[in-house]
């Protein structure tokens, strides 16, 4: 999705948006601009394609100088990828520029309305009806102008402006869409995720929805949409710079699927103390979980797959109904939910529009809500009545590995706290238990380590035209995580299936030769998947298992086996993925695909 990025007061504004344009390539774009107002004008660089061809333009004709400046990359929604439709977009006279992350729904009605008071549009997108309206209500006073300019906005929208009246000011308005300010020592900056900002600063403090920010050298005030001047509390980020760079990997998928043992182990350390499960720090005490009488986990993706990892844990360690939901689907449906309801919103990013609503609207009917995020201070995190969470460090690729995995991990030990609260287990369970979870990082270490022998596979795979996967419980659920990393990355068509449904259709699919890889973690279960492997063998099928070590039913028909170390079937999700993960990988890099920012997808899918 779109990033935008500003900076006011820096030496060299240019080379800063250029820079955090960088680190929100990520998030997924297919153009890029910066604007920098400097001697009385806004000078504007844009155009289509990767942020290299920008810089490229910025060298052949001069990096624009200034005192204050924004920077977009762009995810088309309206109109195509083109130069003109790139950001920043000016206003008719041009001395103002707008960068905007989000959805103006009421833009086609604006822009009659501008066109009609002889306002000539230069691009297809709903962001430059902002840039004339703003033009329009000025005064003098750029702030007083933006809020103006916001009064007729509806949808979703982080964007900024910069005026060439005003050379030491950018005004940020947050809507629905992240914005998050950062703290400099004479230089202040704005972004749409911390990413972009923690080269500069580690301070930052996060607009709610309806805040606008007035970012100077030297100060930066938030105010309401009625000008009134809001107290913000200025937030330490805990991200290391490093962190988001490649560190000698060919690949930020492969550097972050490695560090997945670290990750799962920073998650898990600091709820574990002395054999139980402590979530203080958040302040989630039995209070929080007495008098539950159903859990709904909300999410997209693969947070929400991670949700169906975790289903069986929470059903059966609390005895308490557990449905996992869509948010998409959660958010207009008829799902029960009311104050004895503990909705669990996860999202890596915490940002999902989706998840966004679906939470929104859970606290609306009353639920007591917890989030599981990864980004400290998002939005999913502020909404929540507590937030928990993953410690995976910043997550690049557009695949998530260690997001999911961490996702998983936490939500195991808020499972094992529930059932502590609910008086479900004693203190020798809850022992047993935070033994097998903190055992995680060394068996998924063991499966990394099959890395050379999945690489070789891949080799096998890199043609097929599509692949099934297949798994019971808790391996059905990882069944389609795998499935979803192999097509977001290589685009080959993969479908997952409950292994029990093989017989009641999938199975008219399987011909001599199709690939089936089968999950097959859960022991109790492993006779039932040796019989659907036998029949899509005896349908030519070529089979890849990935089992547990011990799981001799298995091994004996595979064709191809991947062995993960033994770890409790209701754990297993953890673990399993990890093969998956490394496939997916390699079989897009054999087809030579851009595997950390894989076509039309984005990062973090800000809009509905
Ligand atoms: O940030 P979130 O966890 O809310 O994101 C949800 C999905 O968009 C995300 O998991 C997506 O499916 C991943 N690209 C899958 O690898």
């Amino acid at each position: 999705m779109c990033g935008i990025v500003g900076c006011v007061g820096a030496a060299d504004v240019s080379r800063v948006l250029l820079s955090g344009l960088g680190k929100l390539e990520y998030r997924g774009y297919d153009s890029a601009g910066i604007a920098v107002v400097c001697d009385g004008a806004v000078d504007i660089r844009k155009s289509s394609g990767r942020l290299a061809r920008l810089l490229a333009a910025c060298e052949r004709d001069g990096y624009p100088q200034g005192g204050a400046g924004i920077g977009h990359t762009r995810w088309a929604t309206h109109g195509a990828p083109t130069d003109a439709n790139s950001h920043p977009h000016a206003s008719g006279d041009g001395r103002f520029a707008v960068v905007h992350n989000g959805i103006i729904e009421n833009w086609a009605e604006l822009r009659r309305e501008l066109e009609a008071e002889g306002c000539r549009f230069e691009s297809e997108t709903d962001t430059e009806v902002i840039a004339h309206l703003v033009e329009r209500a000025y005064e003098g006073d750029l702030l007083k102008a933006v809020m103006k300019a916001a009064l007729r906005l509806r949808g979703s929208y982080a964007a900024a402006v910069v005026c060439a009246d005003e050379p030491g000011r950018i005004v940020a308005v947050r809507e629905a869409s992240p914005l998050i300010v950062g703290i400099g020592a004479g230089e202040n900056y704005f972004a749409s995720d911390v990413t972009a900002l923690v080269e500069r600063t580690r301070s930052c403090l996060y607009l709610d929805d309806g805040e606008f920010a007035d970012i100077r050298p030297d100060s930066v005030s938030v105010f309401d949409a009625a000008g009134r001047e809001r107290a913000k509390e200025v937030v330490r980020v805990r991200w290391d710079v490093r962190a988001a760079e490649k560190g000698g990997y060919r690949h930020f998928m492969l550097k972050e699927i490695m560090e997945q043992p670290g990750a799962v182990e920073a998650t898990i350390a600091p709820r574990i103390a002395a054999g139980r499960v402590c979530f203080d720090d958040e302040g989630l005490d039995d209070g929080a979980f007495c008098g539950v009488t159903r859990v709904v986990i909300a999410a997209c993706g693969s947070s929400y797959y991670a949700g169906q990892g975790v289903r069986s844990a929470f059903e059966r360690l609390t005895g308490v109904p557990t449905s996992v939901e869509l948010a998409s689907e959660l958010r207009y449906g008829s799902t029960l939910v009311n104050a004895s309801t503990l909705v669990i919103a996860v999202s890596q990013s915490g940002e999902t529009a989706d998840t966004v609503a679906a939470l929104r609207e859970c606290v609306c009917r009353g639920a007591r809500t917890l989030a599981v995020v990864n980004v400290a201070g998002s939005t999913v995190a502020r909404l929540a009545d507590h937030a928990v969470h993953t410690w995976a460090g910043p997550e690049v690729a557009v695949a998530t590995t260690k997001g999911y995995t961490t996702q998983l991990s936490v939500l195991y030990l808020i499972a094992v706290r529930m059932a502590r609260a609910l008086r479900c287990i004693g203190t020798q369970e809850e022992a047993r238990l935070v033994r097998q979870i903190a055992a995680l990082p060394r068996a998924i270490q063991q499966a990394i380590d099959l890395n050379p022998c999945v690489s070789e596979l891949a080799v096998r795979y890199k043609s097929c035209p599509s692949l099934l996967f297949m798994g019971r419980g808790v391996d059905w659920a990882v069944a389609l995580e795998g499935a979803l990393k192999m097509k977001e990355i290589s685009y080959i068509h993969a479908e997952a299936y409950a292994a029990g449904e093989l017989k009641h259709g999938t199975i008219a699919l399987v011909e001599e030769g199709q690939p089936v890889i089968a999950l097959c973690c859960d022991e109790r279960l492993a006779a039932k998947v040796a019989g659907n492997i036998l029949e899509v063998k005896a349908r030519g099928a070529n089979v890849l298992a990935v089992a547990c070590l011990d799981n001799q039913d298995v091994v004996a028909l595979a064709d191809d086996l991947l062995l993960i170390p033994p770890v409790p079937p209701m754990l297993s999700a953890a673990v399993s993925v990890v093969p998956l993960q490394l496939l997916a990988y390699h079989v897009a890099r054999e087809r030579g695909c851009d595997i950390d920012k894989p076509r039309n997808l984005a990062k973090s899918v800000t809009v509905e």
